[in-house]
């Protein structure tokens, strides 16, 4: 049956099939296809997007102003000081506005609710550029770059190491079930994800051949993995006092070369980026100094080996948004 996305929303890949994931990385692969050759693709020509960041941004933003100008349309950034939404304007008011002068709205900020209300008062396709409980955009970079590294998704042994309930962790394990990957969060229980959301990943993950495991032992998690993924430990929105847990719960499940090393011999390193892997950082030279942890989730040794692919990665989501851009607008 031909997938059909126009018109949708992109909230989370529980709203999406296997197939229309499929079909998004092909249009993916397509796009920088033809961005690696040169090859104009000003499809959506007189559309204009808005993007709503409540949360700071690097890689997220500049793939969607990227992907919107090579895409031909019109792009504005709002950055979180700079709207009325929230603050002076509902969430509601704020959706109906943008839905009379806009064709799509990039919304980055913290509850899951909120991305959901712009979409459904809009009218228009929204969508999630991270909030507290998904980061969709990120999966499809990250199924693009392991289908690149391995030539297939379905069977891949994939291990999450490091906070399992953030946005990264709720959203790698749907990522894997929906694709019929081997998933794995090796985390203390405290970081475990939620019971419910667990249950709805090994429902999805039966359907294609995948499995959904939890385990604290970290020689049992990353045992043969083909990936082995992690993300910073505390995230954005959350406040600086849990450091200092997060330390404690996480330092054994910071990947190094003998995480490494258990895991297949041909792995790779995964990260969505940002990553404090040396002291190069405010944050990293302050948590250095306070808790005498110069790496936090990630050595920088295993950052800069070559099994790491962080950096194709973070190319691969503006190749990505681009396609769930072009496909629910075109
Ligand atoms: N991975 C990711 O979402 O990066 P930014 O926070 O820089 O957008
Ligand atoms: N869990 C991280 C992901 C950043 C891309 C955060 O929310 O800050």
């Amino acid at each position: 049956m031909p997938v059909n996305i126009r018109g949708r929303s992109f909230l989370t890949l529980l709203d999406y099939t296997p197939a229309e994931i499929r079909y998004l990385l092909d249009l993916s692969k397509e796009f920088k296809r033809m961005k690696r050759n040169g090859v104009p693709h000003r499809y959506l020509e007189n559309k204009n997007i808005v993007l709503l960041f409540e949360k700071t941004s690097t890689r997220t933003r500049c793939s969607f102003e990227v992907a919107g100008n090579d895409l031909g349309m019109g792009v504005t950034y709002l950055d979180p000081g700079s709207s009325q939404m929230g603050k002076k304007e509902s969430i509601a008011d704020t959706a109906r506005v943008l839905g009379r002068m806009f064709d799509g709205i990039e919304y980055r900020g913290f509850e899951q609710k909120t991305v959901e209300e712009l979409a459904k008062y809009s009218g228009i396709p929204v969508w999630n550029g991270l909030t507290d409980q998904f980061h969709p955009t990120q999966m499809l970079s990250d199924l693009l770059t392991i289908e690149e590294k391995f030539g297939h998704l379905q069977g891949i042994r994939f291990t999450y190491m490091g906070d399992a309930r953030n946005n990264m962790g709720n959203s790698l394990m749907i990522a894997c079930a929906k694709m019929g990957l081997h998933f794995t969060a090796c985390a203390p229980k405290e970081l475990f994800p939620a019971p419910e959301l667990v249950e709805k990943a090994k429902a999805i993950a039966a359907e294609n051949h995948g499995s959904i495991r939890l385990t604290e032992d970290i020689s049992e998690g990353t045992k043969d993995a083909d990936v082995i993924y992690t993300d910073i430990w505390v995230s954005m929105g959350e406040p600086e006092a849990v450091w200092e847990e997060r330390i404690k719960l996480l330092r054994p499940y910071q990947v190094n070369a003998a995480a490494m090393k258990n895991a297949s011999p041909t792995a790779i390193f995964m990260h969505c980026l940002p990553s404090f892997h040396d002291t190069k950082t405010t944050i990293g030279a302050e948590i250095a100094e306070k808790f005498g942890i110069a790496e936090m989730e990630v050595t920088d040794e295993v950052f800069e080996s070559p099994q790491s692919v962080v950096f194709d990665e973070a190319e691969n989501r503006m190749h990505t948004i681009k396609a769930v851009i072009y496909a629910t607008l075109c």
